[in-house]
């Protein structure tokens, strides 16, 4: 009988899905959809949204991917629905639906979740930034908003949470410092640098049992940004603010990082007392930089020696995993999505560029990388 992916790690640590609101609420998706639709008319459109560009229609279920959830995953996270645009997209006025559908799916399988996120840039909804004239919010207003929002998620579901990401990409890539409006942070021009202490001390009391995490990318791929993570924590710690794991989001690729950056990147965060968890993993099959830039490469074929040199890449990193774990730093692993077909990244960095960085192809078959994982 096939193996199941959770149970070959039950010893190190959970293994976790992001999953797409297609999966437990299909008549959600549709509405966000119409949403989205909505949205582009009155806002100015990317370059490549031409006048003739038409939405995709949605697929129809029932699909392969809830099966492998069920079966493979002992921890989920919603990939989008659980993000402040969806919960709270008009003012006073919070929408559950989908949420509880995730965490009705969820109980059913027996899963742990985690929920994904409080305070982000991006996916905020525009409003909660402005007032009623459209104006800028003042600070206070905008603390009060942010400070309702945490509790009234918390009251909602801290019982069936395990895990929350508070604080989610604050620290940026250019400076290494925090994210500022120069980076399109609104929280921080709004609030100034206190925001995420403050949003840690109002989560605490909103998920008084969850663990709560500062979720962020390229903390394994970047030195400096590593470090800019780092000291934001020490002073965290300094200043008492209850944050007890660190998220690496480990949207990584074939050929970067090398799996001796991740370990030191795991144990730098570890040395302050604070755990680890990978919470969006995938494995790229393209490496779009190059001598210090961004050069994006054309589609490749998934062949199955390529396969194969990606198995051999999640083996060894999930080794380092292991071994993390076994020095109690490490506690789950998250991949961002079940099969290739619906992974975001066929449409990031490079719209219309399919990927194949997860462990099932597009038919929802096993790839080397899934064996490779439960052997
Ligand atoms: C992505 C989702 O996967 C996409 O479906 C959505 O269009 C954009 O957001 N870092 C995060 C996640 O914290 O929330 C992002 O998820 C991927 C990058």
């Amino acid at each position: 009988m096939e193996k199941k992916l959770f149970e070959v790690y039950k010893d190190y640590f959970r293994v976790g899905a992001a999953v797409g609101g297609l999966f437990y609420d299909e008549e959600g998706a549709i509405k966000k959809r119409q949403r989205m639709i909505e949205w582009f008319s009155t806002h100015p459109k990317p370059e490549w949204m031409t006048d003739d560009f038409k939405f995709p229609e949605l697929p129809k279920g029932p699909f392969i991917d809830s099966k492998i959830l069920a079966n493979h995953f002992n921890l989920v996270v919603a990939e989008n629905d659980t993000k402040m645009s969806n919960m709270y997209p008009k003012p006073g006025e919070f929408d559950f639906s989908s949420a509880d559908k995730f965490i009705e799916m969820a109980k059913k399988n027996n899963q742990d979740i985690r929920w994904h996120t409080l305070v982000w840039h991006n996916q905020s909804p525009e409003w909660i930034f402005k007032d009623d004239d459209g104006n800028q919010v003042s600070k206070e207003v905008l603390e009060q908003r942010l400070k309702d929002y945490i509790f009234t998620i918390g009251k909602r579901y801290s019982k069936d949470i395990c895990s929350v990401d508070v604080v989610n990409e604050c620290i940026s890539d250019k400076t290494f410092k925090l994210r500022d409006g120069n980076d399109r942070s609104k929280w921080f021009d709004i609030l100034g640098p206190d925001y995420i202490d403050k949003a840690f001390f109002w989560a605490k009391e909103a998920f008084p049992n969850s663990s709560l995490v500062i979720n962020d990318y390229n903390l394994e791929m970047i030195p400096g940004k590593r470090q800019g993570m780092y000291e934001l924590l020490k002073g965290m710690k300094e200043r008492g603010v209850p944050v007890d794991t660190v998220g690496l989001q480990m949207h990584i690729n074939m050929e970067y990082p090398p799996v001796s950056e991740i370990e030191k990147t795991i144990e730098l965060y570890g040395s302050l007392g604070l755990n680890v968890i990978v919470t969006e993993m995938e494995i790229s099959v393209y490496h779009d930089f190059k001598d210090g830039k961004e050069q994006f490469q054309p589609r490749r074929e998934y062949t199955q020696e390529l396969m194969e040199k990606q198995a051999a890449r999640y083996s060894e990193i999930f080794e380092c995993f292991k071994k993390e774990a076994k020095a109690g730093i490490l506690k789950d692993v998250i991949l961002w999505g079940i099969t290739d077909r619906f992974s975001w990244k066929n449409d990031f960095p490079v719209r219309g560029r399919t990927d194949a960085p997860l462990l099932f192809d597009i038919e929802g078959k096993a790839k080397p990388a899934f064996n490779a994982l439960v052997k």
